[in-house]
């Protein structure tokens, strides 16, 4: 594949690769090496027009970590300020020849859009309310780790599904891979169509939770309620917040997740969030590195093998 703008378009052997080679990137003491110059000579550019501390940091270290010329660019510093779109945007950074751009953007179905615009390959790094494909690759390497399997496990994703691209990515690759998916939230933040990706909905947490292998809480995106409902913090963290009570129905050996940034004490219970036996939070934090150096990587080869062909045919 030219881009990485989904889950959706991915086959479970893709998965399983991505999966595989991030893996090797991951040393005894869950730090990411540099084993390759597989970006050696490419150009990547990050561009951020939403928030994020996670995504955007290992994106440039997975990057340097494979010898590539990184280069962030600052949106509030920039043109996009002056007016200019998100097109003239990525045109005009296309005119200095990236070969990567990595894009997080507001609305859902950017980067989609920017990634038939440019010659280069595009990486979605979260586009609004659609998808967050490497979240969802880290979130589900992270499982592994800890479970030695990324099949036949029952998985409760919980609180805010209705704005989260996390949990649609995370729905799509987990049931391309046969987990038993539940739902767990309040009705006002449980959109209709995600029950039809495969998933059980509860709006109960103790009988979402009961038995569940994998604990995964998403962040009550105030930013994307745009004028809905939005509930009070102390009824939420009472009713669908992870404490140790509600916790202690799951599975003993239950492991907890979330892809930050997290609210304590609104979605997550401090104590449980920091919990290293329960916990892999910072777990996912580490894989993140991996994966999208393992991304990376993978799409470096596609576009040199492209042009290498293109070459032959004397059209590059
Ligand atoms: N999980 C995640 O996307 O975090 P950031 O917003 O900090 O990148």
């Amino acid at each position: 594949q030219r881009h990485l703008l989904g889950i959706e378009p991915l086959s479970p052997q893709e998965i399983v690769t991505i999966l595989d080679l991030a893996d090797r990137y991951v040393d005894l003491n869950r730090r990411t090496v540099k084993q390759s110059d597989a970006l050696a000579g490419l150009t990547q550019i990050n561009m951020f027009f939403e928030n994020s501390t996670r995504t955007q940091a290992s994106f440039e270290l997975a990057g340097k970590r494979l010898g590539a010329d990184v280069m962030n660019m600052a949106v509030a510093q920039s043109s996009v300020k002056k007016g200019e779109t998100l097109i003239d945007t990525a045109l005009t950074l296309n005119a200095m020849h990236p070969d990567l751009l990595v894009v997080r953007h507001q609305n859902s179905g950017a980067v989609n859009l920017l990634a038939s615009k440019v010659n280069c390959a595009v990486l979605n790094a979260g586009d609004g309310r659609h998808e967050h494909p490497t979240q969802a690759l880290l979130d589900a390497l992270t499982i592994r780790r800890a479970k030695g399997r990324i099949q036949r496990l029952t998985i409760a994703i919980c609180g805010d599904v209705a704005h989260s691209r996390v949990a649609r990515s995370n729905l799509i690759l987990l049931g391309k891979m046969e987990n038993r998916l539940r739902l767990v939230g309040p009705p006002t933040l449980m959109p209709a169509g995600f029950a039809e990706l495969g998933a059980e909905v509860y709006d109960d947490m103790r009988e979402g939770l009961e038995g569940a292998d994998v604990v995964m809480m998403l962040r009550l995106q105030k930013e994307r309620m745009d004028g809905g409902f939005i509930p009070s913090e102390r009824e939420y963290y009472h009713r669908y917040g992870l404490d140790a009570e509600k916790l202690a129905v799951a599975k003993p050996d239950a492991i907890v997740m979330h892809p930050g940034p997290m609210n304590r004490g609104v979605e997550i219970d401090g104590e449980i969030a920091d919990d290293i036996n329960r916990s892999v939070i910072q777990e996912q934090v580490e894989m993140g590195v991996a994966v999208r150096m393992a991304c990376m990587d993978l799409l470096a080869r596609n576009l040199r093998a492209e042009r290498g062909r293109a070459a032959v045919e004397g059209t590059y």
